[in-house]
């Protein structure tokens, strides 16, 4: 199947559009390398997936899609966007890679592309608000400009599948972690500022915060599970995460473990829009896609570090 991924470059969309080109699926990618953390380390995830045989497009979102753009994509897995809940992010860059990136992307998909069969919608579980417990059904209440701006997005895309312009679902995804995740997330800052024996900026209650930690590989099992079932995927808005809660003091202590050494902490004052538990729920996605993540903690974090050492050391 001809699939086009948005935010191929980054964490997550790299490690689906490697497995889509493992099964024997034609995968465009497309990212246009914002700043928002060094570009160099999505350079070298665009290395490792144009080597696996993904056809790559330095674009933006808001290009003129249909001047670059094939007009043949059967699947659109739409990761891009302006992730996390930095308070030195301004609200412009979540409205444009959030808000607007949808919405051109969208229109693309409804007006250029000859016959979208699914359009799959990255969301998050930050969506939930302060607690992230519940099922797809229960009010959003988000409480970060990240949070909204992922809502409206998502809500855009349903929108259109709402009113019959095209196939398309949303899917909230938890606290992913693993190989190539961003370097401001929890674990990478943590294992960098371990092995490089500088501080590491502990927020004000985080230590406490419940967390759904869910490797990497048991999302992109989950997405990948959407090409099998969707017909049942259409109109839906479905959780992926790990049903396992750990507290981010016990991750911090496993990391510590692993690599054999102390993290120097610096208690720092609280971020604003942190959730406080998220906890994923995820009995429609083991009814819709037969989903099961099963990656032992400690082994998804030791695959981080490996990762680590490989990619930095
Ligand atoms: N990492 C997590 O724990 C997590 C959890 C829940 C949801 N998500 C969602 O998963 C998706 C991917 O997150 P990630 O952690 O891989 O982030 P990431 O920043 O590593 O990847 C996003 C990519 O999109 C690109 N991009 C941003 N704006 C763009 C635009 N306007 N045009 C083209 N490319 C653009 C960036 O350059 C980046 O490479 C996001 O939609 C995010 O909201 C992530």
């Amino acid at each position: 199947m001809k699939i086009l991924v948005t935010g191929a470059a980054g964490f997550i969309g790299s490690h689906l559009c490697e497995r889509l080109v493992s099964k024997g699926h034609q995968v465009l990618g497309i990212d246009n390398f914002s700043d928002y953390y060094d570009p160099k380390l999505k350079h070298i995830n665009a290395e490792d997936i144009k080597k696996s045989g993904v056809t790559l497009l330095t674009a933006d979102l808001l290009d003129d899609l249909k001047a670059v753009l094939p007009n043949d994509i059967a699947i659109v897995y739409h990761f891009a966007a302006q992730p996390g809940i930095s308070a030195s992010t301004p609200f412009v860059d979540y409205e444009r890679n959030n808000i607007q990136a949808t919405q051109n992307l969208l229109q693309w998909a409804i007006h250029h592309n000859k016959k979208t069969q699914l359009f799959v919608n990255i969301a998050t579980s930050s969506i939930y608000g302060l607690h992230a417990t519940s099922t797809e059904e229960e009010a959003p209440m988000p409480v970060s400009d990240y949070g909204v701006t992922k809502l409206a997005a998502e809500q855009l895309v349903l929108a259109s599948q709402r009113s019959g312009k095209l196939p398309a679902c949303s899917i909230r995804l938890f606290s992913v972690y693993g190989p190539r995740e961003r370097p401001e997330k929890l674990y990478t800052k943590l294992i960098k500022a371990i092995y490089e024996e500088t501080s590491f900026p502990l927020y004000e209650g985080s230590a406490n915060h419940e967390r759904s930690f869910t490797y990497v590989g048991d999302i992109i099992d989950g997405l990948e599970k959407i090409l099998d079932y969707k017909a049942s995927c259409d109109g839906e808005i479905i959780n992926l995460g790990s049903t396992e809660v750990y507290t981010t003091a016990q991750g911090i202590s496993l990391i510590e473990k692993i690599i054999g050494k102390k993290a120097l902490i610096e208690h720092v004052v609280k971020r604003p829009g942190d959730q406080l538990k998220t906890s994923a729920t995820i009995d429609k996605a083991k009814r819709l896609l037969d989903y099961t993540p099963n990656t032992d903690f400690e082994e998804g974090l030791r695959a981080q570090v490996k990762w680590y050492q490989e990619k930095f050391l």
